[in-house]
């Protein structure tokens, strides 16, 4: 039995499935990733543009940066693979999705328990005081530092994400945390594991006893401790797990 017919036969039978993704699980849906060879940080550098640095020295460029990565998101739909991580979800197997993507596009799949811990593109808040805005405000075009979108108590309404040099959501980590001491087995899916903490998490989970499965196109610092890699895409592997008859 190959790697793959391995790891369907083990979600079917598992538990309690913790899930960990990232950018390789919506390379499908039509996303890039962000250290493939088409990766986005193959082309811009993260610190000069996704960081707290870049939102207050940098705006123009920053807004230019997030308006791009917003339109990237434009008619762009959950993959076979977010589909089969929901059902897995309604069989009462998966217990939650600790995702590093910020596309949301486990929750328009119709996962539910989602812990999204760098934060989401599809919120917007103001940098100062903390306010929800609407998304759309970050869809206009900025080309002057006085049309820099503002929140009524003055301060810059940013992207929902985390950026380089803030920390991550407490609520979230320490759910996903939680969730990956008490589970069964964590798959990881589509990560290459090169940012903490969230590389960190397999370690975890094994030092609390779970198996470790790895889905990933590429090899993983961790796939030497994975119980099963397969090696290929996300959509491709799991996509036929829940067609009929399969
Ligand atoms: P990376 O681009 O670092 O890694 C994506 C991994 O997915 C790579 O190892 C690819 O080989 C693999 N991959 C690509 N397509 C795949 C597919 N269809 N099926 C399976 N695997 C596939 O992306 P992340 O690990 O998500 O953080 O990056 C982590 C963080 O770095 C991001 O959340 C972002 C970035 O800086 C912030 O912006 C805070």
């Amino acid at each position: 039995m190959d790697a793959k017919d391995r790891l369907i036969q083990e979600l079917r039978r598992v538990e309690r499935l913790v899930v960990l993704t990232g950018a390789g699980m919506s390379t499908e849906s039509g996303l890039p990733d962000f250290r493939s060879k088409d990766g986005l940080w193959r082309k811009h550098r993260p610190e000069e543009l996704a960081s707290v640095d870049a939102l207050l020295q940098r705006p123009l460029l920053f807004y230019e940066f997030y308006r791009y990565r917003l339109g990237l998101l434009d008619g762009v739909a959950p993959n076979p693979g977010h589909l089969a991580l929901a059902e897995l979800e309604r069989q009462g197997k998966l217990h939650c999705i600790v995702t590093q993507n910020v596309d949301g596009l486990h929750t328009q799949a119709g996962s539910r328990n989602v812990y999204e811990i760098h934060g989401s593109l599809r919120q917007a808040r103001c940098h100062t005081c903390g306010r929800s805005h609407p998304v759309e405000t970050l869809r206009k075009p900025v080309t002057s530092l006085s049309e820099l979108p503002r929140c009524r108590c003055g301060g810059l309404i940013r992207p929902g994400v985390v950026l380089f040099g803030e920390m991550l959501p407490e609520d979230a980590l320490s759910r996903a945390i939680a969730a990956v001491e008490t589970c069964d087995a964590l798959l990881v899916i589509g990560t290459s594991l090169q940012v903490y903490p969230a590389a960190s998490l397999p370690r975890l989970a094994l030092d609390h006893g779970a198996r470790l499965w790895v889905i990933n196109l590429t090899p993983t610092p961790y796939d030497a401790f994975a119980d099963i890699v397969v090696t290929g895409k996300a959509a491709e592997v799991l996509g036929p797990m829940t067609r009929p008859h399969e």
